[in-house]
């Protein structure tokens, strides 16, 4: 069955570039890998995806698109029937893309409206191996959305792009999984927007490590470090200049989609939260409020 494998990368819109391209650069240590037309591209040092984040400037900060991978221009192709199927609104139809790696894909809006691209055949990066005690992100980890239908747009991303249920946190979270990692997309009630993105850290000691620069440069952290239940990785939430919520993670569980039984948690505090020793909590991540590019193509 086609199906999406992997999360390529996140393309920001942001008041202020030069603040966002600095945060990236000098605090969450990615790497620039072009700049031009307008467009920043960064990428992890760990992992080969030739990038992670693509920046902007705009007047309002918006999310352009959520890219995902596939693993063969025929997946392209077929995902992009079964999206038109269900009744998304595509952007455009699969074609060579005119992106920095170009590659073939295709762009919709989901239910939400939210812009996402599938794609394969896009260009590699260069990877490298982190040295130890290099607090680095490795590549994304995974993205959560929040969504005013939580539940169905859970099953549209299972029935139509072919994730697997994970985990259900109560009836509140879902996760879900694209490959071996125990989720790589994620689903909260509320107005249709990101809820953050992670990156995945070497190991817990580098995690708290970027930590320690992140703090030392000025960023509050905004939640933890704790250690979550569904998924098992610790986490650490920190929020970008232009208001973004991103996280460094590790130990995110490995699972076999082909034997996995999916769970449902008990919502309480040690279930969020094993450690229970860090700061903050859900309640003091930014409150979520509607993309301003809902059902709105960014044109790049
Ligand atoms: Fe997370």
């Amino acid at each position: 069955m086609s199906r999406v494998i992997d999360i390529r990368y996140v393309g920001y819109a942001v008041p202020d570039l030069e603040a966002e391209r600095a945060f990236y650069l000098d605090q969450w240590k990615l790497k620039l890998v072009a700049e031009e037309d307008g467009l920043t591209y960064l990428a992890t040092e760990g992992h080969d995806e030739l990038y992670a984040v693509r920046l902007r400037q705009a007047d309002v900060k918006r999310v352009d698109v959520v890219a995902l991978a596939a693993a063969t221009r025929a997946d392209v192709d077929a995902l992009h029937d079964k999206v038109v199927a269900s009744g998304c609104q595509v952007i455009f139809a699969p074609r060579e893309l005119e992106s920095l790696g170009g590659g073939y894909g295709f762009r919709f809006f989901n239910p939400d409206g939210m812009t996402m691209e599938i794609s394969a055949d896009v260009e590699r990066g260069t990877a490298r191996a982190l040295e130890p005690r290099e607090a680095i992100p490795v590549k994304i980890s995974h993205v959560v959305f929040h969504s005013p239908q939580h539940k169905e747009i859970t099953q549209w991303f299972i029935d139509v792009l072919g994730f697997g249920l994970s985990d259900w946190i109560g009836d509140f979270m879902s996760l879900i999984h694209c490959n071996t990692a125990h989720h790589r997309i994620a689903f909260l009630p509320g107005p249709p927007c990101l809820n953050h993105v992670a990156y995945d850290m070497p190991n817990v000691d580098e995690m708290m490590r970027g930590l320690k620069r992140l703090r030392r440069g000025g960023n509050d952290t905004l939640w933890g470090p704790g250690r979550h239940t569904a998924g098992d990785n610790t986490f650490s939430y920190f929020v970008t200049p232009a208001g973004f919520p991103v996280e460094y993670t590790a130990e995110l569980e490995e699972i076999d989609p082909a034997t996995w039984v999916p769970r449902t948690f008990q919502p309480a505090p040690d279930i969020m939260d094993q450690w229970g020793i860090g700061v903050g909590g859900p309640q003091t991540m930014p409150k979520p409020a509607p993309d301003a590019g809902l059902f709105q193509a960014a044109g790049v």
